[in-house]
């Protein structure tokens, strides 16, 4: 019971990220897959919590897609995780929500009640890309292998940006 509450406590305490995209299993479970890397790899991993979501619900349950999953196993990371879609709640829940083009980062404010500010910082990822100036991720469902392999570059160089920000900014 004790170990519960304790897991509780310091989970509330984390700092919490949350990578939006339409449908939850090309772009944003990748960004989460990259994000959750250069936490691992920095010893952060009871510092910050990462999740991600999607603005439908159209592939709840899903795994990633097998054409994002392959482009982040071929640099050797795993994509494992379930879509699920992004909730109002959200927008309290988490500190960070990065949303991966214009119209999902639209679709996210829309659950903002008006007149009311969300505790949650909403920005897009291309803010955080320091080698092309865009606004969003493009989305690689429709497209070739190739649409897959740059997004996880585009990825992989945005959340590491980010990543830096955070820590920075908390004085991990
Ligand atoms: P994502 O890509 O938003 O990066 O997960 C998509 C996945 C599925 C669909 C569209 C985009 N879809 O139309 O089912």
């Amino acid at each position: 019971m004790l170990d519960i509450l304790t897991a509780e406590i310091q989970k509330e305490a984390m700092i919490k990220v949350l990578f939006v995209c339409l449908g939850n299993i090309c772009r944003s479970p990748a960004a989460e897959g990259l994000m959750r890397k250069h936490i691992d790899e920095a010893g952060l991993s009871g510092k910050i919590l990462v999740e991600s979501a999607g603005t439908s619900g159209w592939h709840v349950g899903d795994l990633p897609d097998p054409r994002m999953r392959e482009a982040a196993l071929r640099h050797g990371v795993i994509l494992d995780t379930r879509a699920r879609e992004f909730r109002a709640e959200d927008l309290s829940t988490f500190d960070y929500i990065i949303a991966m083009d214009r119209q999902n980062e639209r679709d996210i404010l829309a659950l903002v009640p008006t007149g009311t500010t969300p505790h949650a910082w909403v920005q897009l990822m291309r803010s955080y890309d320091q080698e092309e100036k865009a606004d969003d991720v493009p989305d690689p469902y429709f497209g070739g292998k190739h649409g897959f392999e740059q997004v996880y570059h585009m990825l992989n160089r945005c959340t590491k940006v980010f990543f830096d920000a955070i820590k920075e900014t908390h004085g991990l």
